[in-house]
Formats: C-alpha cells, sequence, structure tokens
C-alpha cells in the first residue's frame, strides 16, 4: 500500500485493498448461545461442512437445539431431497456429526478459527464472555457478535484482539433467511473483515458490508418504519372515535402487504420478532438519541410489554396465537 493510500480513513483503505487482501479459511467455528439465532447458525455451517462446537449454559438448553435443529434438517431435507429419501438422511446424519455440544466455552476453542457469539443482547454480559474467551483462545481465532443492536466495538472492548474482532448479524429464521451483515470497526482489520464476508459466502448467504453504527442497514431502517406504524395505530387507538377505522393494525398490515408487496405487515413482524426485543433496541436508541423522533417510545407497545404480551413467542402481542 503506497503512503498515500495509508493516510485514507480505513473504510475507504479498505475497498481500495479489498482485491489484495487475504483471507482465514474458516473451518471450525465455536458457536456461544444454542437459542433460536445460535442453533440456526449452527445448523448451516455444519451443512456446509464446518465443525461447529455449540455452547449453552446448561445440556436441557442444547438437547433442545440438536432437536430443533434436527427437526429443521428434516423439513430442508423434504423439499431438497423429496425423490431420494435416502440420500436425505444420509445428509442429516452428516450435519448432525458436524454438531458438538458443550457448557464449557473456553474448553471448546482451542481449536477454532472463529468463535459466534449469540447469546443474550445485554452488553456486559458479552463483554465478559469475550474477555474470558480472549485469553483463552488461539491467536489466529475471530471474534465476532451477533448482536441486534448494540456496538461492536463497544462488545470488542473487553479483549485485547481488536483487530480479529467483527460483527456478523443473520435473520432469523437463519437456514431460510439469505442475508448476512458483515460489521466491520474501525479496528477491525482487512483480513478479519474479508474472512467473515467469506465465510458468510461459503454458508451460501449473500453479504453486505455495514458500519458499526447502531441496527447496521436493516434495523437501522425497519425498527422505526415498525415503530411508526405502532405510532399510526396508536393515533387511531387512543381517538376518540377507534371504530372509525383509522390505522387499525390489521388495515395497516394489509396496506403494507398489498401496497408495498412486503412479505408480512408491521405488526405481523413484530410479533414474531419480540415485543420485547423492539424495545430494548429502541430503549436503547432512545437513550442514545433522545431528541430523534424517530427513536421516540410508544405509549402501546411499552403497555404491551408491561403485560408480558411478547408477541409470538408468549402466545400473544398485537395479536393472538394459539
Ligand atoms: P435466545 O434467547 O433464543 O438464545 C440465547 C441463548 O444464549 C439461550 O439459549 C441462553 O441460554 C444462551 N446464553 C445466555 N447467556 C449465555 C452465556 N453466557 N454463555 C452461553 N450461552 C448463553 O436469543 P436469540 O433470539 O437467539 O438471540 C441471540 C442473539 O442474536 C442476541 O444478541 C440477539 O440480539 C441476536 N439476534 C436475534 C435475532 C432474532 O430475530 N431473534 C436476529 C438477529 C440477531
Amino acid at each position: 500500500m503506497s503512503f498515500l493510500t495509508q493516510q485514507l480513513p480505513r473504510q475507504i483503505r479498505r475497498s481500495l485493498s479489498s482485491s489484495a487482501a487475504t483471507h482465514v479459511a474458516i473451518k471450525h467455528v465455536t458457536i456461544i448461545g444454542g437459542g433460536q439465532m445460535g442453533a440456526g447458525i449452527a445448523q448451516v455451517a455444519a451443512s456446509t461442512g464446518h465443525t461447529v462446537m455449540l455452547v449453552d449454559t446448561n445440556e436441557d438448553i442444547l438437547k433442545k437445539s440438536i432437536k430443533g435443529i434436527e427437526a429443521s434438517l428434516i423439513r430442508v431435507v423434504k423439499k431438497k431431497f423429496a425423490d431420494k429419501p435416502e440420500a436425505g438422511e444420509e445428509f442429516i446424519q452428516k450435519v448432525l456429526q458436524n454438531v458438538t455440544t458443550s457448557t464449557d466455552a473456553g474448553a471448546s476453542i482451542q481449536s477454532s478459527d472463529l468463535v459466534l457469539e449469540a447469546i443474550v443482547e445485554n452488553l456486559k454480559i458479552k463483554q465478559d464472555l469475550f474477555g474470558h474467551l480472549d485469553k483463552l483462545a488461539p491467536a489466529h481465532t475471530i471474534f465476532a457478535s451477533n448482536t441486534s443492536s448494540l456496538s461492536i466495538s463497544d462488545i470488542a472492548s473487553s479483549t485485547n484482539r481488536l483487530d480479529r474482532f467483527g460483527g456478523l448479524h443473520f435473520f432469523n429464521p437463519v437456514p431460510m433467511m439469505k442475508l448476512v451483515e458483515v460489521i466491520g470497526t474501525s479496528a477491525t482489520s482487512q483480513k478479519t473483515f474479508d474472512s467473515l464476508l467469506n465465510f458468510s459466502k461459503v454458508l451460501g448467504k449473500t453479504p453486505v458490508s455495514c458500519k458499526d453504527t447502531p441496527g447496521f442497514i436493516v434495523n437501522r431502517l425497519l425498527v422505526p418504519y415498525t415503530l411508526e406504524a405502532i405510532r399510526l395505530h396508536e393515533r387511531g387507538f387512543f381517538c376518540a372515535f377507534p371504530s372509525s377505522g383509522h390505522g387499525s393494525k390489521e388495515d395497516i398490515d394489509i396496506a403494507m402487504k398489498l401496497g408495498a408487496g412486503y412479505p408480512m405487515g408491521p405488526f405481523e413482524l413484530s410479533d414474531y420478532v419480540g415485543l420485547d426485543t423492539m424495545k430494548f433496541i429502541m430503549d436503547g436508541w432512545y437513550a442514545m438519541d433522545p431528541d430523534n423522533p424517530l427513536f421516540a417510545p410508544s405509549k402501546l407497545l411499552n403497555k404491551l410489554v408491561a403485560e408480558g404480551k411478547f408477541g409470538k413467542k408468549t402466545g400473544e402481542g398485537f395479536y393472538k396465537y394459539k
């Protein structure tokens, strides 16, 4: 790289030098957190030939994660191997053999090329985890977080491998959703960033490059849109004539599906993501930027969360589920 190029900001240097940079071939992956995201990522990584160590806090959760992966693989195989059931069964066994489980993250990372965290969305807990693992992981191991709303730089600050730390933001359900947001901080090295991009492609996903800013790309646009839909509904909900139909949640969902071509309306989507998660993200952004009207709290969302109505996972959110 020339002296002149070296004076450019890191993001611009990154794009200028991307063709020349090498990447780490990621073969062995440790995934911390066997919930809906971690299990999904484990399934996709194991299906594409990686060896996966899936880590969670106890054996019961891990058993449930493996059961979930198996059930999801059965659904995949029904479509992919419709006329070759034996090959389908062989595929399932092969994928499951690629996944082992552990309750001890530290003991499981000795041969890891990548440690990918998908645990609870809490900065302190994520920092503690990575700070601990940083002392135990081999020098070449890349660390990545699947956080939806926290700053990757803040999470990475508990480690001494800022150059080997980035974000890999998958979407739910992971086996179905093609996108991965690859996030580089101002300290992420070109090699690490390219390794994460390449890993996403090997998983069969389409990566996009993101800066380490709140919500990256998708949630930065999607969460304020969803909250604006809730506010639109609230204006009808709390007005004197709620029966006038202005801004009913059903109408808004229908309007966005039929008028904008979205597969789900904003209320269906919120229930699917989880109203607690939506509130957590918005509260964090509001605390960071209280003057931004896009991040203003919603009375209705707060009310539903206070009542424990988190959406599909609790059986009720904006809608009721059996
Ligand atoms: P989840 O609640 O389904 O799973 C989290 C798992 O992490 C649980 O099984 C829990 O036992 C485990 N865990 C918690 N602390 C741990 C620790 N210290 N060590 C090992 N395991 C631990 O959560 P979910 O939905 O899978 O989310 C995980 C992460 O992925 C969060 O950061 C979330 O923001 C992010 N994310 C979530 C998406 C979603 O649609 N749910 C989409 C994209 C990212």
